[in-house]
């Protein structure tokens, strides 16, 4: 794209910002090159609210938003930072890959990251959104010299907010840019960790950790994290037999979630609890707790003693599963993530668990329509009769086609715990079970809450910082 020289203008002082002014001009420019090799001055805009009105019929056929789709495809990589404030009162910021987007004055003004605006230490807002004009624009604007910020007077108060442009990249939105290639960014990071499906030939590579490393190092604890992460499973070997290194191992993750079941659990088939994890009795694969309007999110379990046969464990890639469904029978998988299950917890005299609100099997981010979590206990499954008579049979046909899936052998990881090897599951992907056993088992573990988890992956594994 190529730059147009600046035209018509005059200095002038506010604060102690040199800013230089333009004067409207029937050919006035609308974009202001910022490049190393120009003046300060240069990389320095001012554009008065009348000149952008009544330069908005060439300011629509000439910016490059008018071409969003192209510039934002463009790759040169030399194109000069660039904004200025479109006709609609909108600001447009063009990148140095050539691509262009706009943000709403209101936007930009309430994500002023100044630490009058957004607390340094908290990361809170601090300023009253209700408060500011839906028409608030920029009264003077400049890129800074380094190409890496955007600085802004609004018109309204004279508030002063530098905006870092590589977050502006970020949360582009109008359109949404892609990361530019040098990109060091959160989602740059995830993106090279994408989830990883498995079946039942995982048995042969189980992802597993020490549990020295784990609990010596951070970096230990980061590669369970992002075993946990890619696989919904993790297994450390090396753990003493004990209910309490057990449960500080499960503490390095998160603090333990109690539930009516207690909080870190070490139990045998006695039947204390009113649920068949406390029987001799297979348990097919299932997720946890979807009674709860919000399930736990990881599980650890960690196999203290067992003199008898069978039990062997259960654990089944729902994700993969949900993908296999979507592919063979795409109408079971619109079935089951449309339409709303219940489910409870009553087997203990004094408990009555429901979620808030029902929930489909398959659930998925409104804004990205990603799958997010399996939500399947079919044991827990509660009474319902809100369907119309004409789709019951359409959802049994559909809970058919899961369950067959489900079940397939060349989907099942089985594996036989045993002291020493723990195993941390998420619970909102992987399905768990266990075979039916004799004698006594005793086995050990706890759950924790999605969110905690997911902080100590962000935190601890891709080393974020709220932005
Ligand atoms: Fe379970
Ligand atoms: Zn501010």
């Amino acid at each position: 794209m190529a730059f147009r020289s600046r035209v018509g203008t005059a200095l002038y002082r506010q604060g102690s910002a040199r800013v230089l002014a333009y004067t409207r001009r029937p050919q006035a420019e609308l974009a202001l090159k910022s490049s190393p090799l120009s003046s300060s001055r240069a990389n320095q805009l001012h554009r008065p609210a009348t000149a952008c009105r009544q330069l908005s019929s060439t300011a629509a056929s000439r910016s490059p938003f008018t071409t969003s789709s192209a510039a934002t495809t463009a790759a040169a990589e030399d194109e000069a930072v660039a904004a200025w404030v479109e006709a609609d009162s909108t600001v447009a910021v063009r990148f140095p890959d050539g691509a262009v987007t706009r943000y709403h004055g209101i936007w930009l003004r309430d994500h002023c990251q100044c630490p009058a605006c957004f607390h340094p230490v908290t990361k809170q807002r601090l300023l009253d959104t209700a408060a500011i004009p839906l028409s608030i624009k920029p009264a003077v604007m400049t890129v800074a010299e380094d190409n890496k910020a955007l600085n802004i007077v609004w018109d309204t108060d004279s508030h002063q907010s530098t905006v870092d442009l590589a977050w502006l990249r970020h949360h582009s939105y109008a359109p949404k840019l892609p990361p530019l290639h040098s990109s060091n960014s959160a989602t740059a990071t995830v993106a090279q960790r994408p989830k990883r499906l498995w079946d039942a030939s995982i048995a042969s590579k189980l992802p597993i950790v020490q549990y020295a490393d784990v609990m010596n190092s951070d970096q230990g604890l980061a590669a369970w994290l992002a075993d946990i992460d890619v696989y919904g499973l993790g297994f450390v070997d090396g753990v003493p037999a004990t209910p309490k290194a057990t449960e500080q191992l499960g503490r390095r993750v998160a603090f333990i979630r109690e539930t009516h079941y207690g909080g870190f659990w070490d139990f045998s088939a006695n039947l204390e609890h009113g649920d068949t994890a406390y029987t001799q009795l297979a348990l097919p694969a299932h997720t946890d707790t979807t009674y709860f309007t919000d399930p736990i999110g990881l599980q650890l379990f960690h196999l203290l003693e067992h003199r008898g046969t069978g039990g062997e464990s259960l654990y089944v890639d729902g994700f993969h599963v949900a993908d296999q469904l979507r592919a063979t029978h795409p109408w079971a998988y619109d079935i089951l993530s449309t339409v709303r299950m219940s489910a409870h917890s009553a087997g203990d005299a004094n408990t009555l668990m429901e979620p808030a609100t029902t929930f489909p099997l398959l659930n998925h981010d409104p804004l990205t329509s990603q799958l997010y979590q399996i939500r399947f206990n079919n044991d827990d499954r509660s009474t319902f009769s809100h369907l119309p008579p004409s789709r019951v049979k359409d959802f049994y046909a559909a809970l058919k086609e899961w369950t067959r899936i489900l079940r397939d052998p060349s989907n099942e990881l089985w594996t036989q715990l045993k002291p020493g090897r723990a195993v941390m599951v998420d619970n909102w992907r992987v399905l768990h079970g266990r075979a039916e056993f004799t004698g006594h088992r005793r086995l050990t573990g706890c759950y924790h809450n999605w969110d905690d988890y997911r902080s100590r992956v962000k935190t601890v594994l891709d080393k974020k910082v709220m932005s």
